[in-house]
């Protein structure tokens, strides 16, 4: 999957690639997120305010402040087991078996998780019976249109009608996730209160103090469900894995190391974020002539670099050189790297551990077949996702 696209009128050169020693020699460079990546999240991300499409001058200040209110590493046990409570809820499923599109209902149980453990607010009760009664199936135009909008300059605010007219004609779901974000936006900016020392509390702060706009601000709120969609997308896989390889859940609930190469291999055959890019700067910070954008999709799938690519086998990670030389990049790269990698890595590991323990509240249903990720919209999820499990009786 290699290719590259010459744009004469943006005087640009975009190349797209899954070759590991490609995208060595660009990260030699000097390098800053893509323009192309910068447009499709600001329509993805509904905000052109957030740390996501912002410089890396503003993100840097955003993370160093983000990076500070993660949980302390202790506290992810019990926030996985709430957090398993939460998506088998016993007084949602009763004890006979169901069947249930999955990453919906991640969405939902994720998205307070982050709100309370991320975030760092309290979540009123009128927010949770809001998102609980809310579809999070998620909607926006696909890749392609967005990259033909975006070589046509659509993207620009100025053509913001167009764009209207076009969702309501064909993308109404994609209008619909709009909507759903903005009404959340407005939700936490009203009622939800801060923890002392979280997120939320720095962030007020910082917009009190006029360091951060309004907007800005705003833009933190719904990072914070597009966050939540990466997230819960790793999160559908992994159960979906795990229900179509069940000898893991014993291997996980024997050694606890399982579950983190078991992750891994989640995270290689389906990474969420599929396609992510860069742009090159010269040393003076100016801006180069070439995007590359990587297809994680493509790259952890590589023939070259993976033996039996296709297959599960988490096992693979076992080997010290598994993650080496830019074959393996989930949460990208470089400045602009993934700042909730390790409160997703931490989470979702204790999560596999809650599923897999003795003790566990759920019973996963064995399923004939592994999952397969959609790749044309931003974030990847299970085509169908249909996960059948039983709630156990206490
Ligand atoms: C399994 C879950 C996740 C995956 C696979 C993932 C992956 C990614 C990737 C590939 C990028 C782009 C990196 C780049 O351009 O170099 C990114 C950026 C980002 N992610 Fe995640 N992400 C996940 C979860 C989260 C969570 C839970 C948060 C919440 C804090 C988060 C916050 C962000 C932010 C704020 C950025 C933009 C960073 C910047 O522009 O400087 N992500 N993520």
């Amino acid at each position: 999957m290699d290719k590259v696209y010459a744009l004469p009128w943006l005087r640009r050169r975009v190349e797209i690639t899954s070759e590991p020693e490609r995208i060595e020699r660009y990260v030699k460079k000097k390098f800053t997120r893509s323009s192309v990546l910068m447009a499709l999240l600001s329509a993805f991300h509904l905000s052109r305010d957030s740390i996501l499409v912002s410089s890396d001058e503003h993100a840097a200040f955003m993370r160093g402040m983000l990076l500070k209110c993660f949980p302390a590493a202790a506290d992810y046990p019990s926030i996985a087991v709430e957090l398993v409570e939460r998506l088998f809820d016993k007084a949602v499923y009763a004890t006979c078996e169901h069947r249930v599109t999955i990453a919906p209902v991640a969405v939902r149980s994720l998205y307070v998780t982050l709100l309370e453990t991320l975030l760092g607010a309290f979540v009123p009760p009128n927010i949770r019976d809001f998102i609980d009664s809310t579809n999070f199936s998620p909607g926006w135009r696909p890749l392609r249109v967005e990259a033909f909008m975006y070589s046509f300059r659509l993207h620009l605010p100025i053509f913001a009608p167009i764009r209207w007219l076009l969702d309501l004609g064909l993308f109404r779901q994609a209008r619909r996730m709009r909507h759903l974000a903005r009404k959340l936006e407005q939700m936490l900016e009203a009622s939800a209160e801060p923890r002392p020392g979280s997120w939320l509390e720095a962030l007020q702060h910082q917009r009190n103090a006029g360091t951060i706009t309004e907007k800005q601000f705003r833009g933190e709120l719904t990072a914070i469900l597009v966050s939540t969609f990466s997230l819960a997308s790793t999160l559908s896989f992994c159960l979906l894995c795990l229900a179509a390889t069940p000898w893991y859940v014993g291997k996980i609930n024997r050694d606890p190391e399982f579950a983190k190469i078991f992750l891994y291999e989640v995270l290689r055959l389906y990474p969420p974020f599929h396609q992510f890019g860069y742009r090159t700067l010269h040393d003076d910070g100016s801006e180069g002539s070439a995007e590359f954008l990587i297809s994680a999709l493509f790259l952890h799938r590589n023939p070259k670099h993976w033996e039996m690519p296709d297959n599960f086998y988490p096992e693979r990670f076992q080997e010290p050189a598994s993650h080496s030389r830019f074959r393996y990049l989930p949460f990208g790269i470089g400045a602009r790297l993934c700042p909730g990698r390790s409160y997703s890595l931490r989470l979702l590991i204790e999560v596999l551990k809650v599923v897999c323990a003795d003790s566990s509240p759920v019973t996963l249903m064995p399923s004939d077949r592994m999952p397969m990720a959609t790749a044309d919209r931003v974030i990847s999820f299970p085509r169908e996702g249909l996960l059948t499990f039983q709630v156990k009786p206490r």
